[in-house]
């Protein structure tokens, strides 16, 4: 390899690799084979994603999408195909939505737009560590609030960290992971006080009791994602969009650092599954009668305290170093997500509302390790 002497080429390299990054870990694959494991024995309980929606109901949707697709052409007609449908499922106007390639790229692309180098962005603590990274590469200061002992919002903090210098405040609610949704009066009451622009982060609305989309023309400052990751079992396709004024929709369109951030497969997809909503909302109302089973028999665990949720997982806090529980469950096959610390309680964890049967086992090794 030739040896690079170029100091700026140097300390750039140093500055690209100290930053820091969201890391996905180990694929199931890789988890089994380390394990000894078959990866169908890997009972995957870590990301959130939705195993209520059936594989087989996208697999007959992807049949038509591809019938329908002509691959050899960019996308631009399904995109407006796609924004119709999200208009009138969520009554939203057809100029308030923004397509992106899932939240993920929305967040980046909202912090590239409206965070520069040495200003402040606001968010809470414990929440998605995405917002943290995207602030951070763009040379912003990542400032935190800590959430309070029942995770709702410290808003009397929140509101004395507003300055000039404050220019993006993130937020996400139900929050990710402690599972609640803040108070609606006390997410108003920020958006109408903060300097900049407010992203909320709606992942998991549909498991919720309330969304702010109908108050996306009410505010200049307020921009709402959602996603097709979560609810409507897209993950793997990657789509979610933005919804805000008209003024927020053409800068994030118009200023989108790719033309083409989805694929016409992708929007098609997204649109059949509105059209077939019925789908995503059984799948839905099953996750949420499951999700409260699942909280009940984990408070039935002596050791264990399991909160509320209102998204699909669940946030619980164990008497035992987090880190055993999580390995004691890995050596059976379940893989959970390892929270630590959240203001008083010292190990906390986050699994995923999976099918009765993954519950059921859930359930039953963490007896024994409670035992
Ligand atoms: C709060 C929150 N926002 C966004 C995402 C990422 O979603 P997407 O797949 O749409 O990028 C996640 C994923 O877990 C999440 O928990």
């Amino acid at each position: 390899m030739r040896i690079i002497s170029n100091s700026y080429i140097k300390t750039k390299l140093k500055r690209l690799q100290q930053i820091e990054s969201y890391t996905i870990g180990e694929s199931t694959e890789t988890l089994a084979r380390r394990l000894g494991l078959l990866p169908a024995e890997i009972v995957k309980l870590n990301f959130n994603e939705n195993l209520f929606l059936p594989k087989k109901n996208l697999a007959e949707i992807i049949k038509l999408v591809a019938d329908e697709c002509d691959l050899r052409i960019y996308p631009q007609e399904e995109q407006n195909k796609l924004k119709e449908s999200i208009s009138n499922q969520l009554k939203v106007p057809f100029d308030s939505i923004v397509v992106g390639n899932a939240s993920d790229e929305l967040i980046d692309r909202i912090s590239r737009l409206f965070l520069e180098k040495g200003e402040i962005a606001v968010s809470i603590t414990p929440t998605f560590p995405v917002f943290k990274y995207c602030a951070k590469r763009q040379g912003a200061n990542y400032l935190t609030i800590p959430l309070l002992d029942d995770f709702q919002l410290n808003i009397k903090q929140l509101l004395a960290s507003f300055s000039n210098k404050t220019s993006l405040l993130y937020l996400c609610s139900p929050n990710n992971p402690t599972g609640n949704q803040f108070n609606k009066t006390e997410i108003e009451t920020l958006i109408n006080k903060f300097p900049g622009i407010v992203m909320l982060d709606e992942a998991y609305a549909e498991y919720a009791e309330y969304s702010l989309v109908s108050k996306v023309n009410d505010f200049e400052n307020l921009i709402i994602l959602r996603t097709f990751s979560k609810a409507f079992g897209l993950a793997a396709l990657r789509l979610g969009y933005a919804l805000t004024n008209s003024t927020l929709t053409n800068i994030l369109t118009e200023k989108s650092p790719l033309p083409f951030p989805v694929s016409s497969f992708t929007l098609n997809m997204g649109q059949k599954l509105l059209e077939n909503f019925s789908i995503v909302s059984k799948s839905v109302e099953e996750l949420k009668m499951e999700r409260e089973k699942l909280i009940k028999k984990l408070n039935q665990i002596n050791g264990i305290k399991a909160f509320n949720s209102q998204a699909n997982f669940v946030l619980f806090a164990a008497d035992k170093p987090y880190e055993l529980v999580y390995q004691a469950l890995l050596n059976k096959g379940l893989l959970i997500k390892k929270i630590g610390k959240i203001s008083h309680l010292d190990n906390c964890l986050r699994t995923t509302v999976g099918l009765p049967w993954m519950n059921e086992k859930l359930i039953e090794t963490l007896k024994k390790i409670f035992r």
